[in-house]
């Protein structure tokens, strides 16, 4: 079972119907649970792998609340710090990657980081094939090579991009090619990272 914390967001909803297409159990967590939408406490017990789908400004106090039920789980860190000004995506500098501010917030947490440059867009373009590149980052080997088989599942392609002390590197990265793709009127976005 995979749970979405934060999952009634564009990102979670889009990442929720790519995962349960490929045949996944997906449970969806909210701070208020309603209809499909368990609490997050909840959507982590019930699941061995969870996405932190929740904006930047909450990944550390979400983490910390959650932290005893995501022990031992697979965490996966999908938030990058991008704050929107004027309708375009910039730096909210900070000194630790959010990954690393999760890990430290739940330390019995498996984390992984990824998926930050998936566009929920086109995630939830059910027309759009998704060829592109998802970099991962941890020091979890184990977890990295669960959270790469979700990565295929989606219909991605995983790169392992390194170990935790990357994770601010990718998040800034994703950053880049955000704006890169607003710079360019391009959207939603598919990036690839790799030469083929
Ligand atoms: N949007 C994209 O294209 C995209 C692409 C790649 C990665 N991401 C990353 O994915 C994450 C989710 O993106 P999103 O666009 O789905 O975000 P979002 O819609 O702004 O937020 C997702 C959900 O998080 C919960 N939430 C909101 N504020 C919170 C807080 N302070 N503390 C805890 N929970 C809170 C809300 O659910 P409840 O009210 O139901 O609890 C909300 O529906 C972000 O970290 C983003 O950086 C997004």
């Amino acid at each position: 079972v995979i749970g979405i914390v934060g999952g009634s967001g564009d990102f979670g909803q889009g990442l929720a119907e790519r995962l349960r297409r490929a045949g996944n159990e997906v449970v969806i967590g909210s701070r208020t649970p309603r209809g499909d939408f368990v609490s997050n406490p909840e959507a982590c017990r019930a699941s061995e792998i969870v996405f932190l789908s929740v904006p930047p400004g909450g990944v550390e106090a979400t983490a910390r609340e959650l932290a005893a039920d995501l022990a031992g789980r697979v965490l996966v860190s999908v938030a990058a710090p991008i704050v929107f000004r004027n309708g375009r995506p910039g730096a909210a500098p900070g000194e630790r990657s959010l990954a690393e501010t999760a890990q430290e917030a739940a330390p019995a947490a498996r984390v992984v980081a990824g998926f930050h440059t998936v566009s929920a867009k086109a995630l939830a373009d059910p027309d759009l094939t998704l060829d592109e590149d998802v970099l991962l980052c941890g020091d979890d080997a184990g977890a990295k090579e669960v959270v790469a088989g979700l990565v295929r599942d989606a219909g991605f392609d995983p790169v392992d991009a390194g170990g935790a002390e990357r994770t601010g590197d990718v998040e800034a990265f994703a950053r880049l090619v955000i704006n890169l793709a607003y710079a360019q009127g391009r959207g939603p976005f598919v990036y690839r990272f790799e030469p083929r």
